[in-house]
């Protein structure tokens, strides 16, 4: 093929794009069944990933449970039990890459390879970058970025060999857009978006794209993650029941990238535009958090 034909045909699959994605948004592709599949979720004991591995196990999936707070992780499953669900729960702190691999190994031993493994786990500090230890930076990229590289390197080879599986990671808008007193969040979040977006790129390149990716991107998740919201026009905040539907359904759906809620995907436009008119539409719209690293939570709330 010349460089013309060549480009003729990128012309032609360019409007085959367009008009797939159009008819996409009219007509989705079918959710995918995951009955009887292995699901390893981190993160499990509290907030979105409580709610994703619940959901995950009413569709069939035998869920396994990571989480560093044994009780809650052990009440997750307890609430997957009882409606029947099929549920292991694992003491795990996913900021140590040792516990990673002996409960990765443990895992396969005692319920076999993970099919859909769902990176969650996530902190977050809140506060000027300056005032936050070194430690709570470094643990902040441990749990927040560096378990998914490790999780990924556990469980990714299985998926590789059946060229099936699927990679999810809770990643954030924190992980698009920079934000107050999120330095070191956001960073760890943009991190975990372009890993997801170079590994999805990688499996493609080498042929192994039946392992799927999906990147999850909320905006401000009521779980206490966030405990002193700034929210000057009173927007509210996702639930993690609401986040957790709209993450899976993208996961079924094998969506690269999901955003929650859908209107954020506007906010992608924000690239575009002047960086000074960013700055004081976000002074205007008034979301983000106010410092709380070091706060007793109750501190004035007005926005402005
Ligand atoms: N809540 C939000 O506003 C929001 C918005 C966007 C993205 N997110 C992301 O969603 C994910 C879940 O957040 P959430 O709001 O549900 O948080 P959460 O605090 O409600 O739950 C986090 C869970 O992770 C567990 N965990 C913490 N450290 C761990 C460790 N070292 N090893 C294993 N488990 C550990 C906690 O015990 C807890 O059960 C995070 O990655 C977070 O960054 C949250």
């Amino acid at each position: 093929m010349t460089v013309v034909t060549e480009v003729v045909y990128l012309g032609l699959y360019f409007l085959y794009c367009c008009l797939e994605s159009v008819f996409r948004i009219c007509f989705p592709p079918r959710r995918k069944n995951i009955a009887g599949q292995n699901v390893l979720v981190t993160g499990a004991g509290h907030g979105i990933g409580r709610e994703i591995a619940i959901e995950l196990a009413r569709l069939g999936g035998n869920l396994i449970l990571w989480d560093i707070n044994q009780s809650s992780n052990e009440a997750t499953a307890n609430i997957i039990r009882a409606f029947g669900g099929t549920a292991s729960a694992y003491v795990c702190d996913v900021s140590k890459k040792d516990d990673i691999k002996r409960l990765a190994e443990q895992v396969r031993r005692e319920v076999g390879d993970v099919d859909i493994l769902v990176n969650n786990a996530g902190i977050l500090n809140g506060d000027e970058l300056l005032e936050i230890d070194d430690d709570d930076i470094q643990k902040t990229f441990d749990i927040n970025t560096m378990a998914h590289f490790w999780t990924i390197k556990e469980f990714l080879p299985s998926m590789i060999s059946k060229n099936k599986g699927h990679l999810v990671c809770v990643a954030s808008m924190a992980g698009r857009f920079g934000v107050c007193y999120l330095v070191d969040y956001c960073a760890s979040k943009f991190a975990v978006y372009g890993m997801m977006e170079a590994l999805s790129e990688e499996l493609r390149c080498t042929g192994k794209d039946g392992v799927k990716t999906t990147l999850v991107c909320p905006t401000v998740v009521d779980t206490g993650i966030i405990k002193i919201p700034k929210d000057r026009f009173n927007v509210g905040m996702l639930t993690a029941k609401d986040t957790a539907d709209a993450a899976i359904d993208g996961v079924l759906r094998n969506k690269q990238v999901v955003i929650i809620p859908r209107v954020a995907e506007l906010s992608i436009c924000m690239s575009l535009l002047p960086r000074k008119f960013v700055s004081k539409l976000r002074d205007f719209a008034g979301i983000g958090l106010f410092p709380q690293y070091h706060s007793n939570v109750n501190v004035n709330r007005n926005p402005r």
